[in-house]
């Protein structure tokens, strides 16, 4: 049967000359359920097989009409819409295109969705008419691009959310500086926004750095991540520029806060909903938060200046690196005040002990971290030529990669590295 004749729409153009299609929706918000139903209606001759749920009913076909040209999904309830969409896209067939209704209006939230191959994304609430149109624009648009979206495997990948622990292994090694330039080239090369997190909620000094607010709601959030919405994240991500975003906290001295199990992977996990990428800067003084943001991490970067207990602390971490986070990728750079050719401990020296290349050499150039402290802006900004920002430049181009490749994080085991270290402290006091 043609669906031409049957069609009611003049403006339909993607549509003519196609049999009635095959159409599933989930949808909950009952307004834009009958007005999917009355759009459908003609489209499908109707035989739309229309329900009232959303994502989570989605996800439970076990079984998917393998004609089904059409699915609308309600992303409400969803506590992750971009990996339940990922999750959802990969099980219905290849050829059917996916819309989803929802109640965030969020260009973020768009782009993601189309990244991991859904063709549209409607806001609730949306007029009469709009989602017949949103139909015949997808599949005017895949008739004219011939097909599904290429590679729908690697879009997926590509919009996975990335989270970047910096660490660094002693005070003052420059980790802040480092975390803030490279979420500011990040941003920049992916033309995309950026959030950087401070964890130290208490004496933190990212929010400083920039210029910014501390936030009191951060910690709140970390109490109760579940109760994080779009709203709360744009009143406490505070926007440095264009693709740089922060928040970071100045809980008082006496304020004592102890993270509640998983509390920041489920606030990263919500966070991500709005940023796919996220750089945190992870406190050495709570070891709770600390091993939390790192599990929930998929890169990270060890930042350790060239001394002894740089290198031994550097070990440390690793090996917590290796314990709680085997999946994530690391990356070791070398900093801090103690220039590489005056120091004792030489770059060779780290990556021997640490059995992992140094992937980042950041220089000592105190001029420009000074210049970058005083206007309040990332380095790369306030200093663009320095050699600090050379030094992380291959850094940021690796990690503008699919994520998912980690597994580098492979540790020695950590009775072989204590064994290393303490030979190579002797050798160096022998010196
Ligand atoms: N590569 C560098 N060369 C010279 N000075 C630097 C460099 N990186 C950072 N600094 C300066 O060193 C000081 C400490 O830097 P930063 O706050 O980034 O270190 P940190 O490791 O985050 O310290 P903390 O342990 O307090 O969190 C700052 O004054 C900063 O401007
Ligand atoms: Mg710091």
């Amino acid at each position: 049967m043609s669906a031409t004749a049957s069609m009611e729409r003049p403006a339909s153009t993607g549509q003519e000359g196609r049999a009635a299609l095959s159409a599933m929706a989930f949808v909950s918000d009952s307004t834009a359920l009958a007005r999917i139903s009355a759009d459908l209606f003609s489209l499908t001759l109707g035989k739309a097989n229309i329900r009232d749920g959303a994502i989570d009913a989605a996800l439970a076909i076990a079984e998917w009409p393998r004609d089904l040209d059409l699915l609308i999904v309600d992303l409400a309830g969803s506590a992750d819409p971009i990996a339940d969409a990922a999750a959802l896209k990969t099980a219905v067939p290849g050829g059917c295109i996916v819309i989803a209704v929802g109640r965030i209006n969020d260009v973020a939230l768009y782009r993601d969705l189309t990244a991991v191959g859904f063709n549209d994304y409607l806001a609730l609430p949306f007029a009469e008419g709009a989602m017949a149109r949103a139909v015949d624009r997808a599949f005017e648009l895949r008739e004219r691009t011939g097909g599904p979206a290429p590679s729908v495997q690697s879009s997926i990948k590509d919009a996975l959310p990335r989270t970047l622990a910096v660490l660094g292994a002693r005070g003052g090694v420059g980790a802040t500086t480092a975390a803030v330039a490279i979420a500011a080239m990040l941003g920049a090369r992916l033309k995309e926004e950026v959030l950087l997190i401070d964890f130290d909620l208490h004496y933190g000094s990212l929010m400083l750095a920039l210029d910014l607010e501390a936030i009191d709601a951060l910690r709140e959030a970390l109490d109760q991540p579940d109760r994080i919405d779009a709203l709360f994240i744009q009143q406490v991500a505070q926007k440095k520029s264009d693709y740089l975003y922060a928040m970071g906290a100045e809980e008082a001295p006496t304020s004592g806060f102890q993270a509640r199990p998983h509390a920041a992977g489920d606030f990263l996990r919500s966070v991500h909903r709005r940023f796919r990428w996220i750089v945190a800067d992870v406190p050495r003084g709570d070891p709770i938060l600390q091993r939390q943001v790192i599990e929930a991490s998929t890169d990270i970067l060890l930042l350790t200046d060239l001394s002894l207990p740089g290198v031994r602390d550097a070990m440390r971490l690793q090996q917590l690196v290796h314990d709680v986070a085997p999946g994530a990728k690391l990356y070791i750079a070398t900093g801090g005040a103690i220039e590489a050719r005056r120091s004792a401990v030489k770059v060779a020296d780290v990556e021997r002990t640490l059995k992992h290349k140094v992937d980042c050499q950041i220089p000592a150039d105190t001029v420009a971290a000074l210049s970058a402290v005083n206007v309040g802006k990332p380095l790369p900004e306030a200093a663009p030529s320095s050699g600090i920002v050379k030094a992380l430049r291959p850094l940021v181009a690796a990690l503008d990669t699919p994520g998912g490749d980690g597994g580098s994080s492979a540790a020695p085991k950590a009775m072989s590295l204590f064994g290393n270290l303490g030979r190579f402290g002797r050798n160096l006091k022998r010196k």
